[in-house]
């Protein structure tokens, strides 16, 4: 199991979610934690992870902006005296429907969010990272292939997915890693309105339906997964995006007359 003890992370959408199972996880293996967040939420995940007996320290902040990040950062520095994991999570679908006439606009604060943010998070905090530090993203099957996500939102994310391997390679030499994480359909906030519809219509196991685990995915899950290419139990795992989907992404839509 990896071990967190003595060092500090940084987890960006801790309110909610695979921020908030990623910081109990954490939380619980000993890290000393710096969690932000748009919502208020993230206190609570905070006050969650004192609980599991750790420092844990939350800002409402956006972050996607130059400001909110050096203010994440800052804390991390004067607080703890560096960063060792920097999980840069948050994120939006910008809309689940799939639309074809997306303004500008609205597509531009999808990337924003979703591929700037992490962008900044990395820049910022690679001045105050450890040796042996670790950096994890979230980016998603919808960015892996076509068929899981909206347009601007799969663009985001191919692009998480493209910020990991650049990144890794610039940071040549530094002994830093740069992974990122591939969620599946997870039951989180952000995709409530599905899960909840589908429990209420009786219908929770056509979520799974595309699925060979058939089921969704649990936030706890994709914390496992963060946590180990966080870890040193990853020391040589690098420039990767492992998919955490049940195999949703392995498969093409094919239903085959010998499946099970
Ligand atoms: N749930 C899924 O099926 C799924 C699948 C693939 C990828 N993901 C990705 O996982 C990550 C976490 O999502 P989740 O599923 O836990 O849902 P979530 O909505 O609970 O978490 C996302 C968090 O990001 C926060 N956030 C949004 N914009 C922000 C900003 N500008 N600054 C700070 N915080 C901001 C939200 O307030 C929220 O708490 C996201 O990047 C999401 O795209 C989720």
């Amino acid at each position: 199991m990896s071990d967190f003890t003595g060092k500090t992370a940084i987890i960006t959408g801790a309110a909610g979610g695979i921020g908030r199972a990623t910081a109990l996880l954490l939380a619980r293996r000993g890290a000393r934690l710096v969690l932000a967040d748009v919502q208020e939420g993230v206190e609570e995940t905070a006050a969650l992870a004192r609980a599991e007996g750790t420092e844990a320290s939350a800002l409402v902040t956006d972050c996607a902006t130059d400001a909110g990040v050096e203010a994440i950062v800052g804390h991390a520095v004067s607080g703890f005296g560096g960063i060792d994991v920097l999980f840069a999570n948050a994120g939006v679908t910008g809309g689940l429907l799939p639309r074809l006439d997306t303004p500008s606009a609205d597509f531009m604060e999808v990337l924003r969010i979703n591929l700037l943010g992490p962008w900044i998070a990395i820049r910022t905090a690679l001045p105050h990272m450890q040796r042996g530090g670790a950096i994890v993203c979230t980016a998603s099957v919808a960015g892996l292939r076509a068929g899981a996500g909206p347009i601007p939102y799969s663009a985001s994310k191919a692009g998480v997915a493209n910020l990991v391997q650049t990144t890794a390679m610039a940071l040549s030499g530094t002994g830093i890693r740069v992974n990122g994480v591939a969620p599946g359909l997870i039951d989180t906030p952000m995709t409530a309105a599905l899960f909840d519809d589908a429990r209420a219509r009786g219908k929770e196991d056509r979520i799974g339906q595309l699925n060979p685990l058939r089921r969704g995915g649990r936030a706890e899950e994709i914390a496992e997964a963060v946590a180990f290419l966080a870890s040193e139990a990853a020391s040589y795992v690098n420039g990767q995006v492992l998919a955490v989907d049940g195999a949703l992404s392995a498969q093409l839509p094919f239903t085959p007359k010998w499946s099970l």
